[in-house]
């Protein structure tokens, strides 16, 4: 079997995501494991769930650095440190700069709760529901210089009810989040993923 990827998991809140992936890669067959949290936000209860996970994890204040770019650059030399080669934004609530995409060109995830390119940056939640949407769901993508713009590994759509608030609608699409970032970091670890043009293509069975 292959070495299982590196992956460094950038966070801001709750981590629940990050949970999912370090359930995930509990089992040795997933292609993954993850080597390294990093939190901007000191408070945020995914470095509880590194800790209990015993997953390395640090932080690292965007307030504390001059600019974009030397927040970057802490972040970056955290990433290097513990041999990160792949790199998840889960619920991390800064733009990632170009000095982070070019040290990890095309191995950058995220995952928003819209079907991109549909209700792209904040809220998209509450933009799906004010837009009147019938379906909306989440997205996880390559991360490129625009925001959630880059080429899009997996969705799962999730049915806009009409008994819908923004936090009924959230809470089901959350639910679904895990298991998509889930399955589309598996599929760039195991290197199912090649992009053409701005497709990410999947080799082989899903
Ligand atoms: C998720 O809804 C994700 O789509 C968005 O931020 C939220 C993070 O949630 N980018 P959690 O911290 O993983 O629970």
């Amino acid at each position: 079997m292959a070495a299982r990827k590196r992956v460094g998991v950038l966070v801001s809140g709750s981590g629940t995501n990050l949970q999912a992936l370090i359930d995930a890669a509990k089992d040795p067959s997933y292609p993954a494991e993850i080597a390294l949290v990093v939190s901007n936000v000191a408070t945020a209860y995914a470095l509880e769930r590194a800790k209990s996970a015993g997953i390395a994890s640090q932080v690292i204040p965007h307030g504390q650095h001059k600019d974009r770019a030397s927040f970057d650059r802490a972040i970056i030399d955290a990433l290097r440190q513990n041999q990160v080669e792949i790199v998840c934004l889960a619920g991390f609530m800064r733009i990632v700069g170009k000095e982070l995409l070019d040290a990890f060109g095309g191995r950058v995830l995220n995952i928003h709760p819209a079907l991109l390119p549909s209700f792209p940056g904040m809220h998209a939640v509450r933009q799906a529901l004010q837009y009147g949407a019938k379906v909306t769901g989440c997205t996880v993508h390559f991360v490129d210089e625009g925001t959630d713009t880059g080429p899009v590994i997996a969705q799962v759509s999730v049915p806009v009810l009409e008994t819908d608030d923004e936090d009924s609608l959230a809470k089901r699409i959350h639910a679904e989040e895990h298991q998509l970032y889930t399955r589309a970091l598996k599929l760039v670890a195991e290197g199912s993923t090649r992009i053409e043009g701005r497709a990410v293509r999947i080799n082989g069975p899903r």
